[in-house]
Order: structure tokens, then C-alpha cells, then sequence
């Protein structure tokens, strides 16, 4: 299976991409970056930066600027006006491969069996599913960080950012029948990391750990200041370990996912039916829990990990 991260990177995308790449665990051949957490310009930086800093062989390409109906939503306050904690790292000496990310998605589904590491709003696979014919068919399988599982948002009072970011791009891929592994905001919150994992990522001596320390200073701060203690929250990260190792969910539920795009309180909600009394049958399964401990060492094994 070759594996293809949509991403928003965004400091826990960071922590993703290095990890996915560096296990050697995925068969990666693209990134495809997309709006989010920061514009386009700055996400599409940040991912070429990771790629160089890793030393990987791995082509970024762009994609969406911006949601498909909606205005663009961000999320700098937590992740800085760079998307990478305001460390401004240099401008990467690496350039976006040529295309568009949703051309790449497509080309690559109708040559590999591919499933998809998605990290940010789905933008990018939705329009490659409405622009491909069967699209839903080639994709195996997507695993995604994405929405809440007890209506607890983080970005509205019920909705997760990366589905709030773009819900009817989010309708369009719950809707599409591609098996869908879906890690929510809840259990994210669960998984935070304290001070023991966070000196372990400071002790890094790696240049893509050294880096990654420095932008997660800015997130630290912000985190602690919202739960009250020491701790650093990789949300991205959960998704990437379950793709590379489903072992880590310790516990899930088979659900019909439904994505509001209308209501007046409720947009972006993900609804999780898990009675389908109404004879409706499951598009994902849930990550109700992960193992903490198995992430954090995946994540250090990552950083650490020499060329
Ligand atoms: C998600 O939103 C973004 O801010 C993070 O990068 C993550 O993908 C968490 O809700
Ligand atoms: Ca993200």
C-alpha cells in the first residue's frame, strides 16, 4: 500500500509527518498540503521544511487554498502566524513538485493501491473526489484526524477545526463509502503528553528534533495555559502511529458518521450514530482511546532517528 499525508502542517502535523516518515513504517510518495491551520503558502513551507530537515525523498505538492464554500478558517493562535510556533525557520531550499495536489491524488489511485494520512481540513480530497469518476472506489482507506465523538469541539463548541474548516468537503468524504479510520478531538485530549515526554523532545540533538522543539515551545504555552498544567498535545500525531501501527487505538466503536453543514449551533459537528437503528451501516471506525506511552516512543524513535 502506498500512502499518500494531506496536510496542514501546523506543529502536531509536524509531529505526524516525522513520524510517518521516519518509521519507514509507510511506503509515502507525496504530501499534499492544503489550507488550515495557516494559508496555503505557509503550510506548503512548513511541509517543504520538515521534508528537508528529515533529509527524505518525499515530493510536496500544493493543493486548496481555501474551503470549498465557507471563508478560510485558521488556527495561528495556536500555532503561530507561521504555522510552525513563529520560529520563522528559514525558507526551504526545496521547492512544490509540479501539479496539483488533487491531480497527484487521483494520478496516484489510478496507478497504486493508495490509502490516505489526512491531517487537516479535506478540501483537497473531496475535490479529487468529485473531479474523478469511481475516485472512492481506488482509495483503500483514509485515516484521519478529524471531528469529535462526544460532540466536545475545540474550534465551536461542537466542532473539531479540521472538519469546521471545511464541512462540506468533510460531507463529501464521510458520504464517499472509503473506509474510514477517524481519530477525534477527544481522544487527542487524553493523550497529552507531560513534562517527562516534553524534556525528552527538548533533549533531541537531531536537527529535525532540534527544530521541532523550538515551534512546540509555542504550543506548549498555549496548551498549558488552556488545561493548567505542563503538557503538549500532538493530535495530528495519534492518526499517523494508528495508520502506521492500528494497535495503538486501545478502543473504538464502528459508527455512521454524518457531518452537519447546516444547523444554526451545530455546524461541523460529526455525528456518530452507533445504534444505525435505521438500518444504516458503519463508514468508520471510531478511536475512542490510544496508548499514550506506544505514541510517545514512536514520536521520540522518530525524532531521534539518524540518516
Ligand atoms: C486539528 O486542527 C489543527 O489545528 C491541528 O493541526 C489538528 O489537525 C486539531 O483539531
Ligand atoms: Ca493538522
Amino acid at each position: 500500500m502506498k500512502w499518500i499525508i494531506d496536510t496542514d502542517p501546523g506543529i502536531d502535523d509536524a509531529s505526524a509527518i516525522i513520524t510517518a516518515v521516519n518509521s519507514g513504517a509507510l511506503d509515502i510518495i507525496g504530501i499534499t498540503t492544503v489550507h488550515g491551520n495557516v494559508g496555503l503558502n505557509h503550510t506548503t513551507r512548513n511541509a517543504l521544511r520538515l521534508v528537508e530537515l528529515m533529509g527524505a525523498d518525499v515530493p510536496v505538492y500544493q493543493g486548496a487554498s481555501r474551503p470549498i464554500l465557507q471563508q478560510r478558517e485558521h488556527a495561528a493562535e495556536y500555532h503561530g502566524e507561521d504555522g510552525f510556533g513563529n520560529t520563522f525557520l528559514p525558507e526551504p531550499g526545496l521547492s512544490p513538485a509540479d501539479g496539483h495536489a488533487v491531480d497527484f491524488i487521483i494520478e496516484s489511485a489510478r496507478n497504486h493501491e493508495v490509502a490516505l494520512l489526512t491531517l487537516g481540513p479535506l478540501t483537497n480530497v473531496a475535490l479529487a473526489i468529485a473531479k474523478e469518476r469511481d475516485l472512492e472506489c481506488q482509495i483503500k482507506r483514509i485515516v484521519m484526524m478529524a471531528g469529535t465523538s462526544r460532540a466536545r469541539g475545540n474550534t465551536s463548541p461542537v466542532a473539531e477545526f479540521n472538519i469546521f474548516a471545511d464541512p462540506e468537503a468533510a460531507a463529501v468524504v464521510f458520504n464517499s463509502g472509503i473506509p474510514i479510520t477517524m481519530v477525534p478531538w477527544e481522544t487527542c485530549l487524553d493523550a497529552v503528553f507531560g513534562s517527562e515526554t516534553i524534556a525528552q523532545i527538548r533533549n533531541s540533538s537531531t536537527q529535525v528534533g532540534r527544530a521541532f522543539a523550538q515551534a512546540m515551545q509555542y504550543s506548549v504555552e498555549r496548551t498549558t495555559a488552556y488545561l493548567g498544567t505542563e503538557v503538549l498535545l500532538l493530535c495530528d500525531l495519534l492518526a499517523a502511529c494508528a495508520a502506521i501501527d492500528p494497535a495503538v487505538i486501545a478502543e473504538q466503536v464502528q459508527a455512521k458518521v454524518t457531518v452537519e453543514t447546516g444547523g444554526q449551533f451545530s455546524r461541523g459537528l460529526t455525528v456518530i450514530d452507533e445504534r444505525m437503528d435505521d438500518g444504516s451501516k458503519p463508514n468508520a471506525s471510531v478511536a475512542l482511546a490510544c496508548d499514550r506511552s506506544k505514541i510517545a516512543n514512536m514520536f521520540l524513535d522518530a525524532l531521534n532517528a539518524k540518516k
